[in-house]
């Protein structure tokens, strides 16, 4: 080979690892362009949840949510006041925390105009709410793009409350996520409420006997009954881990496994050997590092990386 062919050999080779590089997402991506955003980020969160303890898990779930529609790219946050806009979806019902993000979104705007990416605050904000209610803190990636598209039709595939176990895999495998990573996330439920519209179908009207769902402990169906009676309001809000609602622990996988869970798709997990393999081996220590990891890889489903889409100046809006 002579030496114009090793040299345009070597240029070659040194694009295709940039290319790599560009693709990735990295700890700290903002390090030298924003070197001051996760703080930022998490001041406002922390000031959200003294306004309102709900902003934790509210944003916790925003960052799921964006991330299993057309990937982890601020899809969710698209506000165009249309019917057609995501944010609309039917599976999206009860999401929260926009003005939370919005507000990081302004502070960032401020001190480093069109750096930050509103999904990337998603992240960072879901990181934190983790970490405020006594989850494991993990280094959190960054370095997305936001997204050009809003299309409610992508959303009619978000995991429900009443999929089967079988459903429930293969929408995670469908992102590339792992039946461990399914149980692991699920413990997301740790923190947060859950309306009673979400409930009480498994306890007036459960498929096959028009009863209530028998995998709920016997002593909880009627506690459950009377928070959400059948007649009553399908806005009341109750924890979804019973007696440990704002501290993330295993609690969640114990009530799984005692059959208090309230929400359908998580008493489901007990009903699979391998899933509740995970359950039980996750109220163990394990469980923390477990969900710090299973997060890290659904941050990564679909993003937008180098230059492809855009930073948004306001989150609900395209540039
Ligand atoms: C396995 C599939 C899942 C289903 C079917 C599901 C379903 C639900 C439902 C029905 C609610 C109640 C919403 C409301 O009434 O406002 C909820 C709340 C919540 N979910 Fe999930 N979820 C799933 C997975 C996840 C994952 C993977 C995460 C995060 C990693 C997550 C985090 C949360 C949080 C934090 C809340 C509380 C929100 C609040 O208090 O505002 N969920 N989920
Ligand atoms: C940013 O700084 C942190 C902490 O010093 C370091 O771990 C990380 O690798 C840095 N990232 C980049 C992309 O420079
Ligand atoms: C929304 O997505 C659906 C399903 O992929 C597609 O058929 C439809 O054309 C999209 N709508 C818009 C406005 O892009």
């Amino acid at each position: 080979m002579g030496g114009d062919n090793i040299i345009v050999v070597v240029i070659m080779m040194s694009c295709l690892l940039d290319a790599s590089v560009e693709g990735k997402l990295r700890v700290g991506f903002y390090n030298k362009s924003c070197p001051n955003a996760e703080t930022i980020v998490r001041s406002v969160v922390r000031q959200a949840a003294i306004s309102d303890q709900n902003n934790i898990p509210a944003l916790l779930r925003l960052h799921f949510h964006d991330c299993f529609v057309h990937g982890c790219e601020g899809s969710i946050l698209i506000d165009r006041g249309l019917e057609a806009d995501e944010k609309r979806a039917f599976g999206h019902q009860g999401v929260r925390g926009f003005d939370v993000v919005e507000t990081a979104k302004a502070q960032l705007e401020a001190v480093c105009p069109a750096i930050v990416s509103c999904s990337d605050i998603l992240a960072m904000a879901a990181r934190d709410a983790v970490f405020l209610s006594q989850g494991p803190w993990y280094d959190v990636e960054t370095g997305r793009r936001d997204g050009l598209v809003s299309n409610v039709t992508l959303a009619s595939h978000m995991p429900d409350v009443a999929d089967s176990i079988t459903k429930l895999k293969a929408k995670f495998l469908a992102k590339g996520l792992t039946l461990k990573d399914l149980v692991v996330l699920s413990g997301a439920h740790t923190i947060g409420t859950t309306a009673c519209f979400f409930v009480k179908p498994r306890l007036y009207e459960f498929p096959g006997n028009g009863g209530s769902d028998p995998s709920i402990n016997a002593g909880f169906l009627p506690e459950l009954k009377s928070t959400c009676p059948k007649d009553g309001d399908v806005n009341v809000r109750l924890a979804m881990d019973r007696g440990s609602e704002k501290v993330f622990d295993t609690q969640i996988m114990a009530n799984i496994r005692s059959g208090t869970a309230v929400l359908q798709s998580d008493a489901a997990l007990y009903q699979d050997d391998a899933t509740r393999g995970v359950v039980d081996s996750s109220v163990g220590t394990s469980f923390h590092a477990d969900f710090a990891a299973s997060m890290l890889k659904m941050g990564r489903i679909g993003v937008s990386t180098g230059s492809k889409g855009q930073i948004r100046r306001l989150c609900s809006s395209f540039n």
